[in-house]
Order: structure tokens, then C-alpha cells, then sequence
């Protein structure tokens, strides 16, 4: 992996790790004209702590800076050898890029994907258009920048309305499905006008959903603590999660409401992992996510949302380069989880895959670089 020049450093473990988060501020009222569901995708302390446990199991120090204005100072004066970011950002059109900016700009390694990959990612409509470009299956789309523009003859009612930049079922709710015009209009001007932002409108897929993990990089078994793994290509598919979205909030949508919630609880969607799927849908929705993937440049670990359309064929919804990592709560976990992947070891392989990419670790001897005397 090219380290842009930087001098490649080899610091010596146990390393200094910062987790980087934003953190839900639930005891002060939210700050007037934001939406309603506004930092809905931010973490729980608890979370951090959850890591910052996981990577203290293998003799690092761990320290927790939040993701707020006084980052830059902050990390000026703990120096960490290498920064946990789960951050995603304050405000702005790529604000899941900022952090990773900001330690691009001060050289400090970091987890995952990078600024390109991160900021793509968080503008669904520009994703489409690149997976679009590679022959990957999406729905149907077109962005609305101001709410009046016509209607493309590619889209049919019904269709979904939802912001084109957000994350965690912001501004989903039963409304984002709209049956006519009238529907559509009011809507999108809602979306732009409460989120600030341009309105993704799609047709709305009527099938079944699945989010499908990633873990790893053409190199992932040189610097993976688990180097078993991963598959040929460097690469590690989780079993894929249903959705049961039959049980949601609302019926076929998994809304903010829904996913605000506890796994358990009335209201939330239920899901199913692994998912009950013909091995071959299975490989089609693994491939499909590892491509759409690879396809951005995203970097060590990924969750793609797919939903089936009404002829049962899958369409990449989003991709999460930045998938929540809440024990026994984020998908990703419980998909970990299906197949006896711990929180412990999902966190440190991530830390190890973005240390090793940073040129902080030795790479492994394979067996078969070995064999061929190479
Ligand atoms: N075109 C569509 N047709 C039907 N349902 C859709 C469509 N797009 C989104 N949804 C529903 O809305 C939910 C949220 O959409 P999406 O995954 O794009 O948003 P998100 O808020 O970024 O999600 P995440 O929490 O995974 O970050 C999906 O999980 C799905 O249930
Ligand atoms: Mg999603």
C-alpha cells in the first residue's frame, strides 16, 4: 500500500491508540434548525469504552478524543501512534472525510477507508452514478436540488424520497414512500429544506433487504491477526443479515425510529443471520458487496445495504464504510457474531489491517511466498 511518500514507520507495539468518535449528546437540547432526527448516527460512550476495552486486551493504550472542533489541538498533544476513527464528523457535504483529512494532513495513522472512499460514500447519489458507471445493479434514481425539477420517465411511482447524505435512517420514515406526484413534491421539499441537502429519489424496491459485511484488502492475511480469515483475494464476507423488515416500525422500511432502538424491543425489525438464502443468491449479494466495495477504493471493512426489486433482483441501496461497531447491537457485530467472531477480535483486526497499511507492523511470511522460494 503506497504511504504517499511518508517515511514508513515501524513503531514498536504496544502502540498509543486514540478512539476518534462523536459522541449523542443526550442531556442538552439540540441546537435550534436542525432536524429532528439530527446526530442520530453518532455514538454511545459506550461504545468507545467497548473499544477502547477491546484493543487494551492486547497491551495498548488507549486514550478517547472526541470528534469536535478542538480535534486538531487535541491530537497535537496526546500524539497517538494510530487513531480507532468511527468518527462521523460535523456538518458539511463529506463530513464522514473530515477526520480522516485532518490525520492525512498531520500524518498520523489511522483505521479504514480514507478520504476519497469516505466522502463518496456519504453522498449516496454520487455512489450511484460510479456503481451505475460499472454495470452494478442500482434502482432507477435522480438527485433534486431544488424539489421542482420533472420527474425522469425512468422513475415510477411508487418511489423513495430520502436525503442524499445521511446515515442511520435520517429523515426515513413511512412518508419516504411517495404514490404520486403531489406525494413526491411535498417530500423532497421537506428533505431539502429540513436536511439542507439534496433529495435522493429512487423506485422504491419492493423485496427483501440484507446488509452484507466486508472485512479485509488484497494484503489482509500479511497483517491480520487472523490471518485464516480471509478467503484468496484477501478478502472475509460475514454471513449476510435479514432484514425482517415485515416486523419494522413501519412495514418495509427500516426508519431511524427503528434503528434507534434496542434489538428486541416492539417496533424493531427483527433480522435473520445468517439469512435464509439459496447459495446462490448468497453468492451473488457477496459478490455484488465486494465489488461495490472495491469499486470506491473503500479500505478494510464495509457494510452494503441490498434490497431485492420487484423481480427479485438484488440493487445496491449504500454502502457504510464506517459501519456502526456497537457489541451485540450494529449489524456488522452481529453478523460477526453469527459465525463466533468476537467484538474483541472484530476491533483488533481492524486496528491491525489499517496499523499494517500505515507501515506499522512487520509484514507475515505466507506460506505460499515461502514455498515459492520468493
Ligand atoms: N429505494 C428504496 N426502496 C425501498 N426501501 C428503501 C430504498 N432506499 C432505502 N430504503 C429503506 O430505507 C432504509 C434506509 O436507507 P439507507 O440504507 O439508504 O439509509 P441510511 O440511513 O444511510 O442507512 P444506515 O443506517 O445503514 O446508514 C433502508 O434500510 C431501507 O429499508
Ligand atoms: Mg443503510
Amino acid at each position: 500500500m503506497p504511504l504517499d511518500g511518508k517515511p514508513i514507520r515501524r513503531s514498536k507495539r504496544p502502540w498509543k491508540v486514540a478512539v476518534i468518535a462523536n459522541i449523542k449528546d443526550e442531556e442538552h437540547p439540540k441546537p435550534e434548525g436542525v432536524p429532528p432526527d439530527a446526530f442520530a448516527d453518532f455514538d454511545h460512550i459506550e461504545t468507545v469504552d467497548a473499544l477502547r476495552a477491546a484493543i487494551e486486551t492486547d497491551s495498548h493504550t488507549t486514550v478517547f478524543i472526541e470528534a469536535d472542533r478542538e480535534l486538531p489541538y487535541n491530537l497535537r498533544r496526546v500524539k497517538p501512534d494510530i487513531c480507532f476513527n468511527i468518527a462521523e464528523g460535523l456538518g458539511g457535504d463529506a463530513r464522514e472525510a473530515q477526520v480522516p483529512a485532518l490525520l492525512e494532513l498531520l500524518a498520523i495513522p489511522y483505521t479504514g477507508s480514507r478520504v476519497l472512499a469516505n466522502g463518496i460514500s456519504l453522498d449516496k447519489t454520487l455512489t450511484k452514478r460510479i456503481w451505475r458507471d460499472r454495470r452494478l445493479p442500482v434502482a432507477p434514481f435522480q438527485e433534486f436540488t431544488f424539489g421542482d425539477e420533472p420527474l425522469r420517465p425512468e422513475l415510477k411511482f411508487p418511489l423513495f424520497v430520502k436525503p442524499a447524505r445521511e446515515g442511520t435512517g435520517m429523515g426515513v420514515d413511512m412518508k419516504a414512500i411517495v404514490k404520486d406526484e403531489a406525494e413526491l413534491r411535498e417530500r423532497a421539499q421537506y428533505i431539502i429544506g429540513v436536511y439542507q441537502q439534496p433529495a435522493l429519489v429512487e423506485n422504491f424496491l419492493p423485496g427483501r433487504e440484507f446488509t452484507v459485511g466486508i472485512l479485509g484488502r488484497a494484503d489482509a492475511k500479511q497483517y491480520g491477526r487472523h490471518p485464516e480469515w480471509y478467503e484468496k483475494d484477501g478478502f472475509h464476507r460475514f454471513p449476510i443479515l435479514e432484514l425482517d423488515t415485515g416486523n419494522s416500525e413501519g412495514p418495509w422500511v427500516y426508519t431511524n425510529e427503528a434503528k434507534s432502538k434496542d434489538v428486541g424491543p416492539e417496533g424493531n425489525p427483527g433480522f435473520f443471520c445468517p439469512a435464509k438464502i439459496d447459495p446462490e443468491l448468497e453468492k451473488k449479494l457477496k459478490h455484488l458487496a465486494y465489488r461495490a466495495h472495491n469499486i470506491l477504493n473503500v479500505l478494510d471493512v464495509s457494510r452494503t445495504d441490498i434490497r431485492l426489486d420487484e423481480e427479485g433482483n438484488p440493487r445496491l441501496i449504500e454502502i457504510n464504510t464506517l459501519p456502526g461497531l456497537t457489541p451485540n447491537y450494529s449489524d456488522l457485530c452481529l453478523q460477526a457474531a453469527a459465525e463466533g467472531i468476537g467484538h474483541t477480535d472484530l476491533a483488533l483486526e481492524i486496528l491491525y489491517l489499517g496499523a499494517g497499511r500505515w507501515g506499522m507492523l512487520e509484514p507475515r511470511e505466507l506460506e505460499e511466498t515461502k514455498k515459492n522460494g520468493k
